[in-house]
């Protein structure tokens, strides 16, 4: 492989590599602004330029100044082998200090109140490639806010006009709303006329900015960033798999942000899914376990809940009826997993469901021109549940003997509830809005309507257990309600549209009450042998499964992806 020596650091790179992207991949830290690996180069911010020396080979390979000694940007400048390049040489150092000088001179310096502070490479850079004072005495040019779109805010006396927002749009929404318009230091980034940047993709834009000029409303003044720790996480509300960090401080989400992955989401998330968790914080979340008595649902301890949720649905099973399980496709494989051993520990027969995967639309394609499976393309989801796929294989899996057949769609599910041969029924919902169709309440919902007899006996409706997270009309007809956790709540695994298995961690604890659907399927597990309780380890579920099932045998090997190592000031702290 051919090599090339970056600030007396030997690296490989691939043939048609730039410097910098050589750099970038061994780790060589050289500054850079407008270079970002999904957009095309522009070499206009000036900061990585570095001094070349290359081999001629008219000259016995000797090491030349490269184009007669000038700096050169090495974001554009290809490598080549045996070249030897100095970001740290004084030439270059002063370039930099240059650079920084300059981008700095109409800056606020407002970093007290900006959100970017601490994760802005402006900071950054001033702090190890600045000056330590200003010269600049005049007064600075100052731009307006502006308000850019539904979800980002503009603060242009920030900007550095790397145009990497302007790219953004152009290179892989196709939208096109952004554009850099006046001359010299009024040159401001702005929308067209009545377009608002308004695409699906819309906040990333936020996060490519290097800098604290593009903000996202919806995080805006919410939190200082260096409060916030980084999990790794799924998308958990649609099928694509978008891999995503969970920024979070004392248990609670502040914001979702894309985690790079060129083979699943590259760098970016829809803003559907950007702010598609905010159920998770409602305030009428499910918080405590509940069982029915005389007729009414009363608040109940855990454990007690679980006892009775067990006699109900035995009791069904004992009149000579069948146990049915709902699986949601909003529930991990561990999730289906554990509930699936505990429905077939009570009725080894037991009637085995994925629940309802709801769609919207149809995929959709960015930037438009591109096909679906091309290696360029965005595709945003039409299928709105994270996990369809690894249910029905879980479940399957489970079903064995009886057949990949024997596990029932949502609509066979409604047809067996019909046809009145379920005496008892566990649900999982955990959508992130109401699911249960008409059809579902009305065959599990009327139960406990008027009769107010003893809830144990079925008479007509099935004895239903309920997992979710929201309330719904469901919640009406169940006899045992117990509270799940989102996804951001627990670990676990998805399987996603392209059948990619992906582990996530958890980010956040549940409210107090709810717990992982897996934990619950545990605890109704040792309810029904009658053992003791056994705390839900994700990593123990998936290697349960790969050992025990041939066709699980993919969980065994997954693991979660590594936290973001925490960075240390290198200046001291103290306390006050
Ligand atoms: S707003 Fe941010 S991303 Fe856009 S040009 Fe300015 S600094 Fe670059
Ligand atoms: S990163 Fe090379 S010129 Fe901007």
């Amino acid at each position: 492989m051919p090599t090339i020596t970056i600030n007396g650091r030997r690296c490989e790179f691939t043939p048609g590599q730039m410097i910098l992207q050589a750099a970038n991949a061994a780790g060589v830290q050289v500054p850079q602004y407008c270079y970002h690996d999904a957009l095309s180069i522009v070499a206009s911010c000036r900061i990585c330029l570095g001094e070349i020396w290359a081999p001629n080979p008219r000259n016995n390979n000797a090491l030349e100044p490269y184009m007669g000694g000038k700096l050169m940007p090495t974001c554009q400048t290809p490598a080549a082998d045996g070249m030897v390049v100095h970001t740290d040489s004084p030439k270059a150092v002063q370039n930099q200090k240059q650079v920084m000088e300059y981008l700095l001179i109409n800056h606020p310096l407002d970093c007290p109140v900006c959100d970017k502070a601490g994760e802005c490479l402006l900071q950054d850079y001033s702090y190890e490639y600045g000056r330590g004072v200003s010269r600049f005495e005049e007064t600075k040019v100052k731009q307006p806010k502006k308000d850019l779109g539904p979800t980002i805010l503009l603060y242009a006396d920030r900007c550095i006009l790397c145009s990497r927002c302007v790219r953004f749009t152009r290179e892989v929404t196709g939208t096109a709303e952004l554009l850099i318009q006046g001359r010299g230091n009024r040159n401001e980034i702005d929308v067209f006329p009545g377009k608002a940047l308004a695409n699906e993709l819309s906040a990333n834009v936020a996060d490519l900015c290097p800098v604290g000029a593009l903000l996202e409303k919806d995080f805006l003044f919410a939190q200082r960033v260096w409060f916030l720790k980084e999990t790794p996480s799924v998308d958990g509300i649609t099928s694509s798999g978008d891999n995503i960090w969970v920024s979070h401080n004392e248990g609670r989400v502040y914001r979702l942000r894309p985690r790079e992955n060129p083979s699943v989401n590259k760098w970016w998330i829809t803003d559907e899914v950007r702010y598609g968790w905010k159920f998770t914080q409602r305030e009428d979340r499910l918080r405590h376990a509940q069982r029915r008595q005389f007729g009414n649902l009363i608040e109940s301890d855990y454990r007690r809940a679980v006892e009775v949720a067990v006699e109900g649905l035995r009791q069904a099973v004992e009149g000579g009826k069948r146990l049915g399980l709902l699986v949601s496709p909003m529930l991990s494989c561990e999730d289906a997993y554990e509930l699936g051993r505990a429905a077939l520990a009570i009725d080894a027969a037991a009637v085995l469901a994925v629940g309802p995967v709801p769609t919207l639309g149809a995929d959709k394609v960015f930037p438009p021109n591109l096909k679906a499976d091309d290696p360029k393309a965005f595709v945003m989801r039409a299928e709105k549940a994270p996990n369809a796929r690894g249910v029905r294989r879980v479940l399957e899996a489970l079903a064995g003997a009886r057949g990949a057949k024997s596990v029932l769609s949502f609509d066979q599910f409604l047809a067996y509830l019909r046809g009145g041969s379920l005496g008892a029924v566990v649900l999982t919902g955990n959508y992130p809005s109401e699911w249960a169709t008409e059809e579902l309440v009305k065959h599990v919902g009327a139960r406990h309507g008027s009769s107010g007899s003893n809830p144990l006996l079925p008479h007509g409706a099935p004895f239903m257990v309920l997992i979710d997270t929201l309330p719904g009309p469901l919640v009406d007809g169940a006899s045992v309600v117990l509270p799940g956790a989102a996804w951001l709540e627990k670990a676990g695994t998805f399987q996603n549209c392209r059948d990619v298995l992906q582990a996530f961690a958890q980010a956040v604890p549940p409210p107090e009450g709810a717990r992982a659907e897996a934990q619950i399927g545990l605890d109704l597990l040792a309810a029904a042998h009658g053992t003791a309780q056994v705390e839900f380890s994700a990593a123990a579920t998936r290697s349960e499964m790969a050992r025990g099932h041939v066709a699980l045998a993919a969980f065994g090997p997954i693991t979660v992806p590594a936290s973001r190592a925490e960075s240390t000031p290198d200046m001291q702290v103290v306390e006050l």
